[in-house]
């Protein structure tokens, strides 16, 4: 009798209650081991008490300045006319506010162009050479996105007959074996299997999330795009909701990985959506990914979330692992985490 008393009163309630989870914010993730660029939002979003907005821009004009894995910034993937052009982004999960580059050309701060596209248009996306244009009436400088080793890369590739590359059934030039392209449509050409060069070295867009200690999320990316990619491609990374997504109302999600693929699923809104629903940061971004693979089975690519309550976890396929850099407070330094992928 007293033995079920005391059950009644004091072991069920205890185990009735939910337990109070420990927040641990501000928090900054970012994918790859791309340490540099946690350490510059962790700066801004801790050290100098700044906004999630500004550790986005800091996160990544530092991967743009290294370079980081020659995947984002200057001097990285040429693309088939030796160009390097970018695509970035930036969401505030407070308003919904987005502000978008693609195809961006000699401007080398993606995302402080795409800052500014928020900041002082009322527009989402600005692309190609207009948003050049509209990026030295903000006061960028216009300056080559080629080095030598971008252009050596290149030659090179050119040497090799343009392969590979990312057309399909077309006939290439026949003195040059590159452009310009004709339509074949025949079913010797369809069935014919282009080499893509897409792989982990040349897809490696960062992209982060930082959340402040009120739990106001923002997202954003930055990336060269692909090697020898057609001139005028645009991948996921500029596209909301594909390249990142936050939502105060949940957490966000950020990607990196075959873009033209990637925007076709819109993997970031997807496993902001899940969030809303109540799903673990894991199973969100787990679940992302899976109707991705259904459809493609050899996509390569991975996906960062993290929720408004601190939670973060990542997801990924076609690679053996994934790595993200992350701090929190509890750290003392920024982490690198190694996910394997499904
Ligand atoms: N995820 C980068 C790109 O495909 O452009």
């Amino acid at each position: 009798m007293y033995l079920c008393l005391f059950i009644l009163c004091y072991v069920l309630p205890y185990y009735a209650q939910p337990q109070a989870k420990v927040l641990s914010l501000p928090l900054v993730i970012n994918t790859w081991p791309f340490t540099n660029a946690t350490k510059k939002g962790w700066e801004v979003i801790y050290t100098n008490k700044g906004s999630n907005l500004d550790a986005v821009v800091a996160g990544c004009t530092e991967c743009e300045q290294q370079q980081c894995d020659g995947s984002v910034g200057f001097g990285g993937s040429p693309d088939e006319t030796g160009e390097t052009t970018l695509d970035a982004m930036i969401m505030d999960g407070d308003t919904h506010d987005v502000g978008a580059v693609g195809d961006l050309r000699r401007v080398k701060n993606a995302i402080g162009v795409a800052r500014a596209v928020m900041d002082h248009t009322e527009n989402t996306l600005i692309v190609g050479e207009s948003a050049t244009r509209f990026a030295i009436e903000m006061g960028f400088k216009e300056e080559s996105l080629a080095t030598n080793s971008s252009l050596a890369e290149w030659k090179k590739w050119k040497m090799s007959n343009c392969q590979p590359n990312y057309w399909k059934n077309v006939v290439p030039d026949p003195k040059t074996h590159c452009g310009p392209y004709t339509p074949e449509h025949s079913q010797l050409l369809r069935d014919r299997d282009f080499k893509k060069p897409v792989s982990r070295l040349n897809h490696d867009t960062i992209g982060i999330i930082v959340i402040d200690d009120k739990g106001r999320v923002a997202a954003g990316t930055s990336t060269n795009g692909l090697t020898f990619k057609i001139h005028g491609r645009v991948g996921d990374s500029p596209i909301m909701g594909a390249g990142s997504y936050a939502s105060n109302e949940a957490g966000a999600a950020a990607a990196t990985g075959d873009g033209d693929i990637m925007m076709r699923f819109l993997p970031s809104f997807n496993a902001v959506t899940m969030l809303a629903n109540g799903m673990s940061v894991d199973e969100a971004a787990k679940r992302s990914i899976q109707p991705i693979i259904r459809y493609y089975p050899k996509f390569v690519g991975a996906v960062i979330v993290a929720n408004v309550s601190g939670d973060y976890g990542a997801a990924c396929h076609g690679l053996k692992s994934f790595h993200f850099s992350v701090r929190v407070k509890e750290m003392s330094d920024v982490t690198v985490v190694e996910v394997p992928c499904i």
